[in-house]
């Protein structure tokens, strides 16, 4: 019988973004075909080329239309043309809120052979989750400017968060920290955030930590306020299994652990919607200086693309996904681009053939 069909937005985006996609498509055709999987592709252009050629980021009737795919795969968004926040608000940011993607996921995995920063540390130290929030906090718009131009000019920018908002990332983190614990992990959720200085919003945070965790009996729980936090990532990363954090903190704290885990060239990432269409996403900008070169790391969305074949249910898919990964970095020179003694394409390529020979 012929599989039903997943349907999948593809958005390259900008710079590098169309080239990485094109290497994780590549990755989910070699996945369909050894799995006996189907996925419909559709390319949409809303990037911002298209934004430079019309005045549109993206309409209220795209962003509808994106409601009806299973999933989407986004490359990058930003341009070096356009004034920054424009198409990072106007698409990628419309996106993430308009579909109420409200967990950002980002696994922090050091496979074996890639060099980390981090003296001492080996593939077991670091492997750990950063579940980031993503429908709150400082990026909610709230605030405002007063008296511009002038010495009295006052600049708000607000922290928002509602109970809602904490309970129901808190109460994913708790969910997720239990199946990884059901795969060999510690069970141990962090709560990361600021509760001496930033005492409102993270007194919500820690009361929501403890409400939900009363379901969670069997998940260990912690706290580590994120200036001390930069320091643990980088001395004991093995001490972390789930981390649980507000939107800025977490964008802040997973460069960080991104290079840790070998650069932005291997750091994937989901926006999640449980009960709605989620995106996928490296962490990693447009690149501009690499555009067009054939230069760059396109791992992270292949990885990205494991967590999208993860979180539609194609479990086995997703472990292959990751495993043809490790096998490929096992070939490779460097993760950075431009050093990887590879070019883009061969990488999707190597990937695509590891695939095959995976035995199932
Ligand atoms: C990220 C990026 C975005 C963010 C920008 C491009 C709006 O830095 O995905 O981490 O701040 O979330
Ligand atoms: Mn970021």
């Amino acid at each position: 019988m012929s599989p039903k069909p997943y349907s999948i937005a593809t958005l390259g985006g900008d710079g590098t973004g169309p080239e990485v996609v094109a290497q994780a498509v590549k990755v989910l055709h070699a996945v369909a075909a050894k799995f006996n999987l189907k996925f419909t592709l559709t390319p949409l252009d809303y990037n911002g080329d298209r934004y430079l050629k019309t005045g549109v980021t993206l309409t209220d009737e795209e962003l509808e239309g994106l409601k009806k795919f299973d999933s989407i795969l986004l490359g990058a968004i930003g341009h070096t043309d356009i004034k920054p926040g424009i198409v990072e608000k106007g698409i990628l940011l419309k996106i993430r809120f308009g579909l109420d993607q409200y967990v950002n996921l980002r696994p922090v995995k050091l496979y074996p052979n890639v060099d980390t920063p981090l003296k001492h540390k080996t593939a077991k130290d670091i492997d750990y989750v950063v579940i980031r929030e993503n429908s709150g906090g400082l990026y909610t718009g709230s605030g405002g400017v007063s008296m511009k131009g002038t010495t009295h000019e006052v600049a708000v920018q607000n922290m928002i968060y509602t109970w809602h908002q904490v309970e129901r990332c808190v109460r994913f983190a708790f969910e997720y920290t239990r199946q990884r614990k059901a795969a060999g992990y510690p069970g141990k959720l962090t709560l990361c955030g600021k509760s001496n200085v930033l005492n409102y919003v993270f007194d919500l945070w820690e009361r929501a930590m403890k409400e939900v965790g009363k379901d969670f009996p069997d998940i260990q729980t912690d706290y580590v306020h994120v200036d001390a936090m930069c320091i643990y990532m980088i001395d004991c990363p093995e001490k972390f299994d789930v981390i649980v954090t507000e939107n800025l903190f977490g964008d802040i704290i997973t460069d960080l652990a991104a290079i840790t885990q070998g650069g932005l060239g291997v750091s994937p990432g989901g926006n999640i919607n449980p009960q709605g269409v989620s995106m996928f996403e490296p962490i990693g900008g447009t690149a501009p200086a690499f555009t067009g070169l054939n230069q760059i790391n396109p791992l992270a969305a292949i990885g990205s693309a494991s967590l999208m074949l993860a979180h539609l249910g194609e479990k086995t898919a997703a472990a292959a996904v990751d495993q043809a990964i490790a096998n490929t970095i096992l070939t490779m020179k460097s993760m950075a681009a431009g050093q990887m003694g590879m070019s883009t394409t061969e990488v999707g390529d190597r990937v695509a053939s590891e695939i095959n020979l995976i035995k199932i």
